[in-house]
């Protein structure tokens, strides 16, 4: 059985009381209307962790995650934080590789490789991301694109290890442009990522691996696309700074 999973991905965005009163919110609207088993991870800025963490502990289905970490274990690297000291927090998953950390800051598919494993090593769940740019989707390459990125970055790593990832396809165009992936198209993705992954792990393995849609998923197009074989849940920008948004997205299974 597949985990069920969203997972709120603040970007830079909220100060701390508005990242206060939003967990707080998030919280009682699940405890009250979550019905299904669905894990809910929230991943704000750094600075609000343990202030969200404090507010989400007892609620046994809210996790606290992290956007990044560092692909350095510790030591003179002015800014970064790294997976050890997120563990420390009492963080349990982290996002590696999201595209705008690729596009903006640089980070190449040899990097993530690093991250992932000191996710691996400090018992993180990293959240994979992966997903194409406009462009390649109009050139139809998309898929061989996509499971580039995931040979590059993972197919060094054992079985034990691949077992603990989630995957996240975000396809850079959808990403806070209010433009959708259709259902059609995420299915087709994400059955693509599980076949290319099944041919290096087994369809064991495959088949337990959490994959979940990014690009502006809403509450009004959650459940469609929710409701496709192959994808497990959502990783939700925009819409996760909103409690009732988010919720009805949580709630969307
Ligand atoms: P969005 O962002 O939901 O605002 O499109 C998704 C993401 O970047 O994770």
């Amino acid at each position: 059985m597949r985990k069920k999973i969203v997972a709120g991905n603040w970007k830079m965005n909220l100060t701390q009381t508005e990242g206060q009163k939003l967990t707080s919110e998030i919280v009682n609207m699940i405890k009250d209307e979550s019905t299904q088993d669905v894990s809910v991870v929230l991943n704000p800025p750094f600075v609000h962790l343990q202030g969200v963490q404090k507010l989400i502990d007892g609620a046994s289905n809210i996790h606290l995650g992290a956007q990044n970490c560092s692909d350095k274990a510790s030591g003179a690297y002015t800014g970064e934080v790294s997976a050890s000291m997120l563990a420390s927090f009492g963080v349990s998953y982290v996002i590696i590789g999201h595209s705008e950390r690729r596009e903006y800051f640089g980070e190449t598919n040899a990097m993530l490789t690093d991250k992932v494993k000191l996710a691996l090593e400090n018992g993180l769940t990293p959240i994979f991301c992966c997903g194409e740019p406009l462009d390649i989707r109009e050139d139809g390459t998309h898929l061989a694109y996509v499971t580039n990125q995931l040979t590059e970055s993972l197919f060094g790593f054992g079985e034990e290890d691949i077992k603990k990832l989630v995957i996240a396809y975000e396809p850079i165009w959808a990403i806070g442009t209010g433009k959708t992936a259709s259902s059609d198209q995420a299915q087709e993705m994400h059955a693509g990522i599980r076949e290319h992954l099944a041919s290096k792990y087994g369809t064991e393995i495959a088949d337990n691996l959490s994959i979940l849609y990014g690009g502006s998923c809403k509450p009004d197009n959650a459940k469609d696309i929710f409701s496709k074989p192959d994808v497990d849940g959502g990783l939700i920008g925009g819409a996760s700074l909103k409690s009732r948004d988010f919720t009805d997205i949580v709630t969307s299974f």
